[in-house]
């Protein structure tokens, strides 16, 4: 069955060559967007997906393409058209289409795209192996806390992590911090024991994933820290794992060529996946 994409008000084969030439999001990406998981045709976290989505919007001077209401019904109906019950949707708004020209008008109506596809989530033995990262200079933008669809530096550092045989791309500022991954957050499980992520701020998106793995963990009792680490400490790690929407609670186990501890997934980052997993409706991971 052919993909079928939403653009701009019409439902239209992936195919299709929809999307006006001269769209602000094509030529300036002016836009922002979301990946959201469905699992048994429910739009996990939509509520804080949506926050999130009015907070980078506003960050990008852009109303919003129409009301929560309206747009849950939406992606719903996009994944009954695709017949999808577990997948990942991706939302995109950009500031419209208009002549180029940096400055735009302020009533000019922005763009939503949402296209759907069958969720590819980490398999049973990724999950038991875990995976490996390199870290990078962090090249990004000072509002990386806007969900921005302009993303070069992070796919720039995406295809460098897969060259080197890795699945993600650590990213790290000028002092040596770890900022996140080139598209999920980063952590590790520091030498006293403490869970370790980023605090909040603009050097780093605020992942959906990373609130709820917190409060799991608070709720577990787990030791937490919202305080960046250095790759130095992420070296001498008891465990790391990152986590996003599609990768869930991944462990990694392998940073910089170096195994993380014994190089096998750690207790703590396998207790909170099966938490996350759980609380997801994924409690059984399969290979998908
Ligand atoms: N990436 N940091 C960055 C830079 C990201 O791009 C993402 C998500 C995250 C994790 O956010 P969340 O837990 O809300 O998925 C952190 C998405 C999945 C993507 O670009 O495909």
């Amino acid at each position: 069955m052919a993909r079928i994409a939403y653009v701009d008000g019409r439902f239209l084969p992936i195919s299709a060559r929809a999307v006006a030439i001269e769209d602000r999001g094509l030529q300036f990406a002016h836009g922002v967007y979301e990946v959201i998981k469905a699992v048994d045709g429910r739009l996990l976290d939509l509520d804080r997906h949506l926050d999130r989505l009015e907070r980078s919007l506003a960050a990008i001077a852009c109303p919003p393409p129409m009301g929560r209401a309206a747009l849950t019904l939406l992606l719903e109906e996009l994944l009954r058209r695709n017949r999808l019950t577990e997948a990942m949707v991706y939302l995109q708004v950009s500031r419209g289409t208009a002549p180029r020209n940096h400055v735009w008008a302020e009533d000019l109506e922005p763009n939503l795209v949402v296209t759907v596809r069958p969720a590819r989530f980490p398999t049973e033995a990724e999950l038991a192996r875990g995976v490996a990262v390199i870290t990078l200079p962090d090249e990004r933008w000072a509002r990386c806390d806007v969900k921005s669809i302009a993303l070069l530096p992070n796919v720039l550092a995406k295809q460098k992590a897969a060259a080197a045989g890795c699945r993600e791309a650590w990213l790290v500022d000028r002092e040596g911090l770890v900022t996140e991954g080139a598209s999920s957050n980063a952590w590790i499980v520091d030498r006293d024991g403490v869970l370790r992520t980023r605090p909040l701020g603009p050097a780093i998106l605020g992942g959906v994933t990373r609130d709820v793995v917190l409060e799991l963990a608070r709720t577990a009792q787990i030791p937490v820290a919202e305080r960046p680490f250095s790759v130095e400490e992420a070296y001498a790690a008891r465990e790391a794992f990152l986590t996003s929407t599609t990768s869930l609670v991944l462990p990694v186990t392998e940073i910089d060529g170096r195994p993380v501890a014994n190089g096998r997934p750690g207790a703590t980052t396998r207790r909170l996946g099966a938490l996350y997993a759980g609380r997801c409706g994924l409690a059984a991971p399969v290979d998908r």
